[in-house]
């Protein structure tokens, strides 16, 4: 099949351009970033609807996957004109250009943060979709408009809903950076390897066993063959609709720093400070959907495969 993969060059973009074009699939990635993988790259903006109409008029796309957002909370509620500029407006024109090809079928990139603070746990899909910042409520936004788009346009689409996006190639090729980082796993393992001198603790007061939030991790690896399923789903002719993807098991912010002192075998410094604005104790997904409707199959749901995967990688990128 042919594929367009907007964000192909960030972090788990990258891993799908990997499967996709490992698998014989012909990929043209479109990112602002060198992708390192031997596939046609475009650099274009996907808010540049010419461009967009020029790259569809040359590739008979069958699907594009949609990788590229922001993602970081904080910025999202000082900058929201940036979030709803890039996740939404952007996105939008992207629809439209694809409504104007006749391409027809989408697997996009949502997030857990279009349910906001959990109103029970695990979270399935028919949870309330209450988000609380503007990053959750840009995703939110647009699975609304590719609700429209389908009635209106045929256009379908599969909405994945990550939970905590973690660990790293199983080959050691790819792994998880973003710039500036704000993730847990890869700031405990920049620790680890003495690449900063500590992690911070945001909070242990929380209502949780050990007093740290409860995140569900799922592994990258497994966020890829998710989205290769959606891909055949509505290649079967499945209808749009969004799915989960998550273990169902929640691990504390001490949890996954004791696996990486028992994985690394390195003292890891902790530092202590209040809570993260907007950080909800508990997060963790019901994922029943997606392994029943996909078929999905989780290989890497252990904490100590994701944190071991992702501690190859740094040691393997010591510069990155
Ligand atoms: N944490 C720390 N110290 C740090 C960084 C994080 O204690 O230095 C804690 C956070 O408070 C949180 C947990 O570790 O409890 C996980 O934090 P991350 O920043 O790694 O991930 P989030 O749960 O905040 O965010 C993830 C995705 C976002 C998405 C969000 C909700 O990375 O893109 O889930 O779906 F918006």
């Amino acid at each position: 099949m042919k594929f367009l993969v907007v964000g192909g060059a960030g972090y788990i973009g990258s891993h799908m351009v990997k499967h996709l074009s490992g698998a014989g699939h012909d990929v043209v990635v479109a990112d602002n970033s060198p992708t390192r993988r031997n596939v046609r790259r475009v650099e274009l903006d996907i808010a540049d609807g010419r461009a967009l109409d020029t790259l569809f008029a040359e590739y008979q796309f069958d699907a594009v996957l949609h990788f590229a957002s922001f993602i970081e909370v904080g910025e999202s509620v000082t900058d929201p004109g940036k979030y709803y500029q890039n996740n939404v407006a952007a996105t939008l024109t992207l629809l439209q250009a694809m409504v104007r090809a006749g391409i027809n079928q989408l697997i996009f990139s949502s997030s857990a943060a279009v349910y906001g603070s959990p109103q029970y746990v695990p979270i399935d899909e028919s949870h309330p979709k209450a988000a609380i910042n503007p990053y959750g409520r840009s995703k939110w936004m647009v699975e609304q408009i590719l609700e429209d788009f389908d009635r209106a346009y045929g256009l379908k689409s599969v909405c994945l809903r990550y939970f905590n996006a973690a660990g790293a190639d199983p080959d050691g090729e790819l792994g998880e950076c973003h710039e500036p980082e704000t993730h847990l796993l890869p700031l405990i393992l920049q620790a680890a390897s003495g690449r900063r001198n500590d992690v911070t603790v945001f909070g242990r007061d929380y209502e949780t066993p050990d007093g740290t939030c409860i995140r569900d991790y799922v592994h990258v690896a497994d966020l890829v063959s998710a989205h290769s399923l959606a891909v055949d789903y509505l290649v079967a002719g499945g209808a749009s609709t969004a799915f989960n993807l998550g273990n169902g098991l929640g691990f504390s912010v001490q949890q996954v720093i004791d696996a990486a002192c028992a994985v690394t075998g390195r003292q890891i410094i902790t530092r202590e400070a209040p809570r993260r604005a907007g950080d909800p104790p508990r997060l963790v997904a019901d994922a029943s959907k997606a392994k029943a409707v996909l078929g999905w199959q989780p290989q890497f749901a252990s904490l100590e495969k994701i944190v071991s995967h992702a501690w190859h990688w740094e040691q393997l990128h010591p510069w990155h």
